[in-house]
Order: structure tokens, then sequence, then C-alpha cells
């Protein structure tokens, strides 16, 4: 258990408190294209988690003193709604947000192709509606699809997941509860198609043995992630795109 946190039974019968196995995620619902405004943009549910995230650009950068001459600058900011936790949320950045906000960048970053347009901003904003955990990982798989969304050129989408220990078990992509009181707590994202891991944490601790089965967990429940990304953008494109059939 993470330190100064109450105990509670976490699994019973083999079950989590919500009924899932420890191999499970919870259930995922995409929408893309969800806002006018936006160039790109897509609404993202994880269980109780619901999250909107919206791109702009690539536009011109102000301040101009802070364009790359070379490539695109990516701009990402993730918020969190005053209302979408248990306890009301003070309004604006802390130190969380600043922190979520620079590894989800970094973590879609690899994918983006900033050299195509230099001199630029992407703007990505995420916006948390409401929270059970997880939200990080909620903010980038939506945000991959809106980025795609906007026609951003990208090598591939990113996709992502925690997972965790509770009751002393590895379990796949924890709710609020879990992550609670649970031991331990791993988000992690990558480009499915290549293995490559573009984001890792931990908060919590884990044994070695622990962390290659859990890593492992969230690895193969990105490339589900990524199927569904997949057919959510096809669904979307599919009536003004001619997807042939094994070449998608
Ligand atoms: O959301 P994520 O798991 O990526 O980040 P976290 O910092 O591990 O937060 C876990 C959960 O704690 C959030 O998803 C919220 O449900 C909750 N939380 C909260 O209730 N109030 C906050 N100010 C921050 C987080």
């Amino acid at each position: 258990m993470k330190e100064g946190k109450e105990e509670i039974e976490l699994i019973k019968e083999g079950k989590r408190l919500d009924g899932r196995g420890f191999d499970e995620l919870r259930p995922i619902k995409i929408e893309v294209g969800v806002l006018k405004r936006a160039d790109g943009s897509c609404y993202f549910e994880l269980g109780d988690n619901k999250v909107i995230a919206a791109v702009y650009g690539p536009r011109e950068m102000h301040p101009r003193h802070a364009q790359d001459a070379k490539m695109a600058v990516v701009k990402f900011r993730y918020n969190m709604a005053p209302f979408s936790v248990d306890d009301r949320k003070r309004p604006g950045p802390d130190r969380r947000s600043v922190e979520i906000s620079k590894v989800s960048r970094e973590a879609l970053d690899p994918v983006i192709m900033r050299e195509y347009y230099p001199k630029t901003a992407i703007d990505v904003y995420v916006e948390i509606l409401q929270s059970d955990a997880g939200t990080r990982t909620a903010g980038i798989n939506a945000a991959s699809i809106a980025l795609a969304d906007a026609g951003i050129p990208m090598k591939d989408l990113v996709s992502s997941v925690a997972v965790g220990k509770i009751d002393g078990e590895i379990v796949l992509d924890l709710n609020a509860i879990e992550d609670n009181h649970g031991e331990a707590d791993m988000p992690v994202a990558m480009v499915a198609r290549t293995n490559t891991i573009t984001l890792l944490q931990m908060d919590g601790r884990l044994e070695r043995e622990e962390f290659e089965r859990g890593l492992k967990l969230a690895m193969g429940a990105c490339h589900q992630i990524y199927e569904l990304q997949r057919a959510a953008l096809i669904d979307r494109y599919s009536e003004s795109v001619d997807v042939g059939e094994g070449e998608a």
C-alpha cells in the first residue's frame, strides 16, 4: 500500500471490486471530430474517465522568439475541470497538471513529423471532464487521435494505459479506488506498431519481476487500444476516404 493510505480489500474471490479480471481494461468509447472549431478533436471514455482533446494548428507561433526555425513547436495543456473530481479542484494549473502536460507532450512528440512545419505551433489541449484514475493515459490516447484528425503528419498513433499493483497482484488499468489504495501505479505510453515506449512513470514500488510482468501487460493492452483508436479514425473517415481491404 502507498504510504499513509487506509487499507481496503481490493480483490475478492479473484475479482476486482468492479468485477474485472486482473488483465481487463475498462470499457472504452471513442468519438472523433466532436468539436467544430478545433482542427482535430476526440472524445475518449475509459471507464468513468471522460476526456476531450482538441488540436489547433499548425499555426503561426507566438511569441515569435519562441519559434523553432527548423520545426513546429508542440504545446500540450492538460487541464482538470473543477467538477471532474470528488472534491472541487481549484481551477488553473498546478504542479500535477504541469508535470502531466510535459510527459504527455513527450509521449506524443516522437510520432509528430514536426520538421514539416517550421516556425509554427501545434497546440494540444486535453480537458478532463470526469476523472477516475488513468486520466493522463486517456488524455494521451485522445490527443493522439485528435492530432490525426487534424491531419497532422504522424509516423503512427500513440496508445497508453496504466498497470499497477493491488493486494499484491499486478493488474491492468487501475480505477480511482485501486489507485488510491493500491501499492503501485505505472502509466505507460507506446507506439504500438513498433513497440516503442514513449512514457513510463511509476508511483509506488514494484519488484523487478513485477515490473517486467506489468510492462508486458501494459504493452499488450496498448495493442488493444491501438486497434480501437484506428477503428475510430477509419469509422470517421470511411465515407470520405476509400480504405481498401487489408491495407487500412
Ligand atoms: O489521473 P492519473 O492516474 O493519470 O493521475 P494521478 O495523479 O495518479 O491521479 C489519479 C486520480 O486521482 C485521478 O484520476 C483523480 O481521479 C484523482 N485526483 C483527484 O481526485 N484530485 C486531484 N486533484 C488529482 C487527482
